[in-house]
């Protein structure tokens, strides 16, 4: 089948991102975009905190921050769908322009600041489908908040019964201080309180509970991150949001626009910082992989540093989501030409 992104590609990018990005779930929403005959291999299936992934390969949060096209892109081929993220009041975000393509980079930069319509309707939108697919639900804090930490508790008093796993993002650039929330003793009281608040409100079948973090962290930063997230228990990290770094390559012209760069230069130093992370607890807790993956090599990699699952975005604004087929293809292809039979043999084979 002709990928409906060949034709429909070239008129998208001609339009101002932001306005493709809408038109993009509007069509999705209306059921304009077809569904591929889905690619299926018993090497990538595996089973993540009692929940069976079809596949590793995850939309990351961003796409869909409001819960507006969860069944349609799993119905692409996503193993499972993240939205948001999402704030407890909705919020308009910062000013326009604000989203950026560097095409001659295989990026993007974003400073939207958390846009997004809130967890009431995004709960309501979560409650009006059927549970069919995993999905999981990234929440963040709204700009005016002072106590961080009762937004996140909010986010998951409302919105854990409604997900599969829960995200705390504290590595958005877009939102002034959240990041020094990844600091040991700042993080510590965070995951705690959001636990203790998980455990009120789902104590039967507790989401489990994951922590985003930049790629832009000190040494100290992620040896404390990754004790911090064994001693309180948490069930998972996602390395890594968008970087502040602009790597000396990048030569579009777009690229001193400020906020967060993602796409192909974030590939090598999110993969790094993963690693790292995957050492550090000792492939005690499954990570999951993103920042460049726009391949079945590129998911590999993250695969063989140590991710459980890989998500990707910027690859799509690019390539559509049709590129969820051919990712999901050439990894079973390479697993297979290394002689794996599963997926997880290969988690982290990196170390070995
Ligand atoms: C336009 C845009 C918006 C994003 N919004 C969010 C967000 O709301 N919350 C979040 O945790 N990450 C957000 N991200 C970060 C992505 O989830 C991902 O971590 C990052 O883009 C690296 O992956 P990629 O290189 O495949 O895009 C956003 C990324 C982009 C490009």
């Amino acid at each position: 089948m002709i990928d409906p992104y060949c034709i429909a590609g070239p008129f998208i990018r001609f339009l101002n991102p932001e306005t493709a990005h809408d038109l993009v779930i509007g069509a999705l929403r209306a059921g304009l975009v077809p569904s591929p005959k889905s690619f299926e291999s018993s090497l990538l299936k595996q089973s993540v905190w009692g929940r069976p992934f079809s596949n590793p390969i995850g939309l990351a949060a961003g796409f869909d921050k409001n819960a507006q096209a969860v069944d349609p892109m799993l119905a692409q081929g996503f193993g499972f769908v993240e939205v948001g993220s999402v704030t407890p009041q909705a919020q308009a975000g910062n000013a326009r322009p604000r989203l950026f393509r560097l095409p001659s980079d295989n990026a993007v930069i974003n400073r939207l600041g958390f846009n997004n319509d809130g967890i009431d309707k995004v709960a309501s939108r979560l409650e009006a489908r059927a549970r069919k697919g995993i999905v999981g639900v990234n929440l963040g804090k709204n700009k005016e908040t002072k106590d961080a930490i009762s937004d996140y508790r909010e986010g998951m008093l409302r919105l854990a019964p409604l997900a599969d796993y829960i995200v705390i993002n504290v590595s958005s650039p877009n939102t002034p201080g959240l990041r020094s929330l990844q600091r040991r003793e700042p993080l510590q009281t965070l995951l705690e309180s959001v636990l203790q608040a998980r455990w009120q409100v789902a104590p039967k079948n507790p989401p489990p509970l994951l922590l985003k973090i930049a790629p832009d962290l000190g040494e100290e930063d992620k040896s404390d991150i990754a004790q911090v997230s064994l001693k309180t228990g948490i069930d998972g990290l996602i390395a890594t949001n968008t970087t502040i770094e602009r790597p000396k390559s990048l030569i579009d012209k777009n690229a001193r626009e400020s906020g967060g760069l993602s796409g192909q230069p974030l590939l090598e130093p999110s993969t790094r910082v993963l690693s790292e992370m995957y050492k550090l607890t000792a492939g005690r807790i499954p990570l999951i992989g993103v920042g460049g993956v726009a391949s079945g090599a590129d998911a590999y990699a993250k695969i063989k540093a140590g991710a459980t699952l890989v998500q990707f975005y910027s690859a799509m604004v690019f390539y559509g989501p049709g590129r969820v087929q051919m990712i999901k293809r050439d990894l079973a292809t390479l697993l297979a030409a290394d002689g794996f039979s599963s997926i997880s043999e290969a988690i982290g084979s990196d170390h070995s």
